[in-house]
């Protein structure tokens, strides 16, 4: 990372190792986790995250696509990558060069992969993913079997896995969540052939339903600190990332000096403005940003008018020891002064709250690891 950064993210790696042992403690005997790198993981940083999980004894990631595993493999990772969307068939060969375990939950991928394969020489891992939700991703559940006994026809295919996702374990629907665990044991116990590796549950099902941890845990949020259920606050997590800027200029101001800002409406109030060096190109979703709130220091000082290309306005009249050069938080902080990810969301008016935060921060922002 160059010196002179207008905007960057922190990403705290002892914070990582905290949030992955209290996890590693609340699972059930025999089930490992599996972390989800997908989206960079989460804007994170796959590459680092992965590298620090794998010496923690990860043996097995999950991420979203085959370029996602590719850079994984590209940076030397060398433990297994399960690719949880579908795949264009012509990835194949960059699949079974990189020995990559791919999804299938359609007769159509299977038949596509089948054909691709007969051109091709090297054997296919794959896991089933069942669809106990009605969500359009994965087989449904009355159909898995057929799908197996199709894929076990096929003599370059190894059936490794079968796993779901309980969508219904991110709402209070108490009645759905039974329902959706319901009809994946039902699956289970049905199977034509047994399959080794079975998994079901993501941040918020890990803690709602411990029963069904089976091998693999597939985690994302908790593993960064973000919330997914209600009662994970006590148990300690704390978010891996914090965004941060620095004041680059300061405007000793009266109310007519600063209209040049367009449209921010400065009160009397205001006799100091600083100008924060971030703005829209290093995420869309900033130009959302009006009404919010930054830290300088540990104080919250409100944004002025919209942020726009390159600059955001912040009033910091109330702080007048700030100086030219001074941190500015924009998510992240301790205690009163702090801003979750969960709150820019609110500012930002997201309806799902961390994972767009995170992984709508693009390669203008630069990652800081500490370890
Ligand atoms: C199939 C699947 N499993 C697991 C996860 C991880 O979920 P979480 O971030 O809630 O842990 C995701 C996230 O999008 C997912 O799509």
């Amino acid at each position: 990372m160059r010196g002179f950064q207008p905007l960057w993210a922190e990403i705290n790696m002892k914070k990582l190792e905290k949030n992955f042992n209290i996890l590693k403690e609340l699972l059930h005997a025999g089930c490992q986790i599996m972390p989800v790198l997908k989206s960079d993981a989460y804007g994170n940083g796959a590459v680092p995250i992965a590298k620090f999980l794998a010496q923690k004894g990860i043996k097995k990631f999950a991420v979203n696509d085959v370029e996602e595993a590719l850079e994984l493999r590209n940076a030397g990772i060398t433990e297994d990558i399960l690719v949880l969307g579908s795949i264009f068939p012509d990835y194949l060969e960059a699949v079974l060069k990189n020995h990559l375990t791919v999804m299938i939950g359609s007769f159509s991928q299977a038949k596509s992969l089948k054909s691709m394969l007969a051109k091709v020489k090297g054997k296919l891992k794959v896991h089933v993913r069942v669809d106990v939700a009605n969500s359009g991703l994965g087989i449904p559940p009355h159909k898995v079997n057929s799908l197996i006994v199709f894929l076990k026809n096929i003599d370059q295919i190894e059936v490794e896995g079968i796993f779901t996702h309980l969508y219904a374990a991110y709402s209070p629907e108490e009645e759905q969540l039974n329902k959706e665990v319901e009809e994946f044991k039902n699956v289970l116990k049905q199977l034509v052939y047994p399959i080794p590796i079975v998994h079901a549950v993501s941040s918020a099902a890990f803690f709602k339903c411990p029963e069904m941890h089976y091998r693999y845990a597939r985690i994302g949020t908790s593993l960064y600190g973000y919330l997914a259920y209600e009662n994970q606050q006590e148990l300690g997590f704390q978010p891996i990332m914090e965004l941060k800027s620095r004041i680059v200029d300061i405007v000793e101001c009266n109310g007519s000096r600063i209209n040049k800002y367009d449209s921010i409406n400065v009160g009397e109030e205001t006799t100091r403005v600083a100008v924060v060096p971030i703005g829209y190109k290093h995420s869309l979703i900033f130009t959302n940003l009006k009404k919010g709130y930054f830290l300088v220091g540990n104080q919250l000082v409100p944004i002025l008018g919209t942020p726009c290309m390159n600059h955001t306005i912040i009033d910091i009249s109330q702080v007048p020891s700030a100086q030219i050069g001074e941190e500015v938080t924009i998510m992240g902080g301790n205690g009163k002064g702090q801003i979750k990810a969960e709150t820019l969301a609110a500012q930002l008016n997201l309806s799902v709250v961390h994972h767009v935060v995170l992984s709508m921060l693009n390669n203008n922002v630069p990652r800081k690891y500490i370890y």
